[in-house]
């Protein structure tokens, strides 16, 4: 029997329900749920109709190894999963001023040059603007050409016009469909612009780079069916004030999402860092007290970074402590298991907390690094240069095995480091030779051995 259905959508959110409510369900705003006209679904009422492609058995499909465009830009290759797909649409995120915008032209010129018709439609800067930004870049010599145009109708007719087969849509936030009332950058018109170039993408074999801009939670602003409707999400990351970014993927239809890609901002443009940890361990002192080295992981990749202590008596009541680019929370946690476990007083010292570089890491296998600093400034002990230690520190002080350990251990021996202070739990699984490996099971091991 045939039914009818009425649904009715979330003007903010793209959620679902099927009766009306004054509250939408799924993210809780007032009075934006719209219904939808009624669909027929099943029985004997549809129509039967033609199928515009015949079925295939799976096995004749064949996939031609030159279905990827390379972009000219190893560390953007990793992320995408070896290139761009040809008539995919591709959604870029990140802060602004990050170099969303540097990193799509450079790579607009790269594809172009290889021979792509490039389009690249800007809402927010002007021609001028962007050539300026190009200058700055260098040489342009391929098919790349530039439009600065919000109207989505009038662009889908530039790219049909210009037969470009890469578009770049800087930004989605500024782009307005006629067919919608709502203001440009609000939930619907994204929602309406991104399900054209949806359809413009697949219909016509066209890849095209949508940049989004992110909201303060750090998700592209807009529904998450954004992030839903689009083959593959980039985030785009790193701290204003630091030159190093992070291109990271977390969506990918055509690859891996544990990749990241490693560049910093420099005078000309951005520049592809291949060695990460060569690049975070520069100018990192010699023989001082409140400095090691630990290694985190960045989804499949190893990095060294610098953890830096300062721990001094204090001159107030209440200590101070800050923590940069790891949880303050953490640090406090685990200063208090040093003050607990070891019987250190810290309680009248102030402490400040720092990765060098300007990295964030959340990752708890770093504990075992900041806890090596805060005792090297404490009392004055320098750790060795060639020595690194990664481990997370439970609330007894216990050290327990991280993920991963293998990898960080390899990293470490290439890069000339001579002893690895790791987990006693991790040390069975490494098969690594060359590098002094100390296993420990507790802080208070890590103690003596400094
Ligand atoms: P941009 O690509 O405009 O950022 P987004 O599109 O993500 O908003 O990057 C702007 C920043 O990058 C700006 O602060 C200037 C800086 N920049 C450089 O340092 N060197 C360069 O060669 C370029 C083009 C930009
Ligand atoms: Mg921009």
């Amino acid at each position: 029997m045939a039914k009818n259905t009425t649904l009715f959508f979330c003007r903010e959110c793209g959620g679902e329900t099927s009766k009306w409510l004054g509250q939408c369900p799924h993210c809780k705003a007032w009075n934006t749920l719209d219904e939808v006209p009624a669909l027929k679904t099943g029985g004997k009422t549809s129509r039967r109709k033609t199928i515009s492609q015949t079925p295939e058995h799976i096995n004749n499909l064949s996939v031609k190894e030159d279905s990827r465009i390379s972009t000219g830009i190893e560390e953007m290759n990793r992320v995408l999963g070896g290139g761009i797909v040809i008539g995919s649409l591709i959604l870029v995120g990140g802060d602004p001023g990050i170099g969303k915008s540097t990193l799509l032209l450079q790579m607009c010129r790269n594809v172009s040059e290889k021979g792509e018709k490039v389009l690249y439609i800007s809402g927010e800067e002007s021609m001028i603007q962007i050539k300026l930004r190009a200058e700055r870049i260098g040489d342009f010599k391929g098919d790349l050409m530039l439009l600065t145009e919000t109207n989505l109708l009038l662009i889908e007719q530039a790219i049909e016009e210009t037969g470009a087969n890469i578009a770049v849509i800087d930004s989605i936030q500024t782009m307005y469909h006629e067919m919608s009332d709502a203001a440009p950058g609000s939930v619907s018109q994204v929602r309406e612009v991104t399900g054209t170039l949806l359809r413009i993408a697949k219909s016509k074999g066209i890849t095209i780079f949508i940049v989004g801009h992110v909201t303060k939670e750090g998700n592209v602003a807009g529904p998450k069916m954004l992030e839903h409707m689009v083959d593959t999400v980039l985030y785009f990351e790193g701290d204003n004030s630091a030159a190093y970014r992070l291109l990271r993927s977390a969506k990918n239809r055509y690859g891996s999402t544990n990749e990241v890609g490693v560049f910093e901002m420099k005078g000309n443009g951005l520049a592809e860092v291949p060695n990460p940890s060569e690049y975070m361990m520069q100018g990192k002192p010699e023989n001082e007290s409140g400095s090691v080295v630990a290694c985190t992981i960045e989804g499949t990749r190893p990095f060294m970074i610098e953890v830096q202590a300062l721990v001094c008596r204090t001159n107030f009541n209440l200590p101070r402590r800050t923590a940069a680019g790891m949880d303050y929370n953490r640090v406090n946690l685990l200063m208090a298991v040093i003050e607990k476990r070891l019987g250190i007083r810290l309680s009248d010292c102030d402490a400040y907390i720092n990765v060098a570089g300007g990295m964030k890491i959340s990752e708890p296998a770093l504990d075992l690094a900041v806890v090596a600093a805060i005792l090297s400034s404490h009392r004055g002990k320098v750790m060795d240069d060639r020595t690194i230690l990664f481990g997370e520190v439970g609330l007894v002080g216990e050290v327990r095995g991280v993920s991963q350990a293998e990898l960080r251990v390899r990293e470490a021996k290439k890069l000339g480091y001579m002893t690895c202070i790791l987990p006693e739990a991790n040390i069975k699984s490494i098969g690594i030779k060359g590098i002094d490996r100390i296993g420990i099971k507790n802080i208070r091991e890590l103690l003596n051995l400094m």
